[in-house]
Parts: C-alpha cells; sequence; structure tokens
C-alpha cells in the first residue's frame, strides 16, 4: 500500500475510540471525522458505523409510511419548494377520507407507522387534527408520527392524548445565524423548546437537519450532531440540500451525498442507539443511497403512502424518487433493496429503543 493510501495512526485512533465510546467525542474530534477524505480511511468509518449500528439497533430496517396530507405552508423558507411564496406549486389537502384509506393500505402491507407531514396548514386545526388521530387509532393498529411544523405545546399535549406517538420537527441547522438566514418565520431557539416539550409530553421524538446550505460548515455539521446528543432524540434524520429552481436558493449548489454518508456515520458513532434514516433527498441525488445509507449507519427508510396525483405536488424538490410508483411497488422493491444488503424488513411499531431504555432503567 502506497503512503496516499494507508489511514493515518490519528484517524485510526480516533475512529476506534469512536467505535468504542462515540459518545464522549468532543466538536473538534466529531469535526475531524466529518473532515475524513481519503478511501481507506472513509471505509474504516463505514466499518466503524455499521458494527456499531449491528450492535446497538440490530439487522432491523424499519419502514414508515410518509403521508404527505396537505402541500399548503404559511411558511417561507428559502429552501423548500412548499414555501408560500411559490404559486407555480399547485396546493392540495387530502380529505380524511383519504388519509384513512391510504392509512388502511399502509396496514394492508403490514406497515405499522404512518407519518403524518404536512406544511404549516393552518386549516387542519387542533380539533381536526385531534379528531383525524382519533378515527386512524380506532380502525387501525398503527403507530402515528405528527411533522406537522410549529404548534403550541397545549396542542401538542392534546395530540399526545388523541393518539399520536411520535412527532418529528427538523432543527434543520443548529447554527443560529444560519437558521436565521433561511427561517423568515422561526428561531432556532423556538424550535429546541418544541423539542424539548415534545419529550416531556412522552413523545418519541425525531429531528434532523439539512446538508449542503449555502454557507455551512463542517463545524456547524458536527454541531448538528452535538445538538441532538443533548437533546438525546429518538431519530435524527440528515439529508443533502437540494435546490428547488422557484425559491430563493434555486442557483446554489447541492448538498454532497458524501458527506451526507458522513454525517449518518458519525451520527451512528455519536448517538449509537438512535434511529436514523435514509432521507428521500439522499435517494433522489444517489440511486443506490439507500443501500449506501444502510452499511454505514442508517436502520430506517420511508416509503412515500401519499396517493397519486399528490405525491407530486409535495414539491420539496423536483424530482423525487418514487414519484409515479405505487405504495405496493415501493413495498416489494424496498424489501429486495433491504435483502441485498442482507437485513431484514422490521416486524412491528420499531419503537424508540432509548424509549425503552428510557421507562425501564438498567
Ligand atoms: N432539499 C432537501 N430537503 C428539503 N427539505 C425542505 N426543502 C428541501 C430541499 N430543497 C426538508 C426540510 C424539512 C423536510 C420536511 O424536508 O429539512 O424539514
Ligand atoms: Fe413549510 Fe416545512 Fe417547507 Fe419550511 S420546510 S416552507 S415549514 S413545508
Ligand atoms: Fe419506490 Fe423503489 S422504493 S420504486
Amino acid at each position: 500500500m502506497s503512503k496516499e493510501e494507508s489511514v493515518a495512526p490519528r484517524i485510526h485512533a480516533l475512529i476506534e475510540r469512536a467505535q468504542a465510546r462515540g459518545k464522549e467525542l468532543s466538536l473538534t474530534e466529531i469535526t475531524e471525522l466529518l473532515s475524513i477524505t481519503t478511501p481507506p480511511e472513509l471505509d474504516l468509518l463505514w466499518q466503524a458505523a455499521d458494527w456499531t449500528r449491528r450492535q446497538e439497533v440490530g439487522e432491523e430496517i424499519w419502514l414508515r409510511g410518509l403521508l404527505e396530507f396537505s402541500n399548503v405552508c404559511r411558511c417561507n423558507c428559502f429552501y423548500c419548494g412548499l414555501r408560500r411564496d411559490n404559486t407555480l406549486l399547485p396546493r392540495y389537502r387530502l380529505t380524511e377520507e383519504q388519509i384513512l384509506e391510504a392509512v388502511g393500505r399502509l396496514s394492508r402491507l403490514r406497515i405499522d407507522t404512518v407519518v403524518l407531514q404536512s406544511g404549516e396548514d393552518p386549516y387542519f386545526t387542533a380539533e381536526s387534527l385531534m379528531s383525524l388521530l382519533q378515527a386512524i387509532k380506532h380502525s387501525y393498529d398503527i403507530a402515528i408520527t405528527l411533522s406537522i411544523g410549529y404548534r403550541p405545546k397545549s396542542e401538542l399535549a392534546a395530540f399526545r392524548r388523541a393518539g399520536a406517538d411520535r412527532f418529528l420537527i427538523r432543527h434543520e441547522t443548529a447554527n443560529p445565524d444560519l437558521y436565521a438566514a433561511f427561517h423568515p418565520d422561526s428561531t432556532l431557539a423556538d424550535r429546541v423548546q418544541q423539542l424539548r416539550d415534545l419529550r416531556e409530553l412522552g413523545y418519541e421524538v425525531g429531528s434532523g437537519c439539512l446538508v449542503g446550505l449555502p454557507g455551512q460548515t463542517l463545524s456547524d455539521l458536527a454541531a448538528d450532531i452535538a445538538l441532538v446528543r443533548q437533546l438525546d432524540v429518538d431519530m435524527f434524520g440528515v439529508g443533502p440540500f437540494i435546490p428547488h429552481p422557484d425559491t430563493p436558493l434555486g442557483d446554489a449548489s447541492p448538498g454532497s451525498v458524501s458527506l451526507t454518508y458522513k454525517m449518518i456515520a458519525v451520527a451512528r458513532l455519536v448517538l449509537r442507539d438512535v434511529h436514523i434514516p435514509v432521507t428521500t433527498a439522499l435517494s433522489t441525488l444517489e440511486e443506490d443511497g439507500r443501500e449506501k445509507g444502510w452499511t454505514r449507519g442508517a436502520n430506517i427508510v420511508m416509503p412515500n403512502a401519499t396517493p397519486a396525483p399528490y405525491r407530486a405536488q409535495y414539491e420539496l424538490y423536483k424530482n423525487k424518487r418514487c414519484i409515479d410508483d405505487t405504495l405496493e411497488h415501493c413495498r416489494g422493491c424496498l424489501e429486495r433493496r433491504v435483502k441485498s444488503v442482507g437485513r431484514v424488513i422490521g416486524q412491528g411499531r420499531g419503537t424508540s429503543l432509548k424509549l425503552a431504555r428510557r421507562a425501564v432503567p438498567v
């Protein structure tokens, strides 16, 4: 092996320490891991993340059905195609009947989680969302994740009582200045407070961030991992930023897929027993992104359960994967892909292992 191809002793020692005691890594050490670029060092990082994933969360890959029930949004995030100023996008809202039908399809395919996702759409009041949650729980034995953006704590408490099990709200970036630059309608502090409130209310909580926002640095990304370590989230989703032409960031460069894999791997080493999805954005930029993500630390995938023709209109960015495929087709496709990396699809809800450990201290 030539000198260029070998692993620097410092990096070797750091990856070994991350594998054994990743929770203890400093911000500087996390940044250093994210800076790795040589193929042998990356291989070592992937192996350490894969080993840790096996130890901490096992061989199952869990399916979460993503049901995008409204693409109306009152916010104006600079990167997002659903932003309120994007008047070129046709808007839709699914009826309760359409939502229940889509949940029925998930249930028949043994996908035991539905993620109810929407823009921040005030049309759905606390009352209407509570009655929707109750209607789903009445007919189906399925875990419900809400991903509906900001809601006051009193509403979050009411949703929990009405049957919501989990809540997903990405902090997007842990750099407050960067957050402020791209989110005119909210602050990072409020996001973080909502994540804390959700934990207190007994939700399984998911956060996440974007990779490759203009101006974002490797230390910003290290801070993303450190923030979710501190918040002790149950799930952490990382996806590359994909510029949407009808937004203010339309001409920016997309986020790097290789940096996204590094974020997945380092997050696994630092956060240990957390759920980590391969995001649709990653698989949109790279055809085998799911397989690579699953062998570099991830253990979740979110097949799209939104019925046609609405699926195409949930246009966070263009050319989203699986736009023309049915849920049934995607279920089969994912089964094959999961098998191809020697793993199994989880049976049941795939409740957070962290939650189980929180409930029964050992
Ligand atoms: N590229 C990648 N991800 C995006 N999101 C929104 N717009 C984009 C984009 N252009 C992500 C945000 C949000 C999630 C629902 O989708 O991180 O939290
Ligand atoms: Fe709305 Fe979410 Fe898009 Fe922001 S990222 S504009 S809150 S849908
Ligand atoms: Fe949708 Fe493969 S997961 S076609």
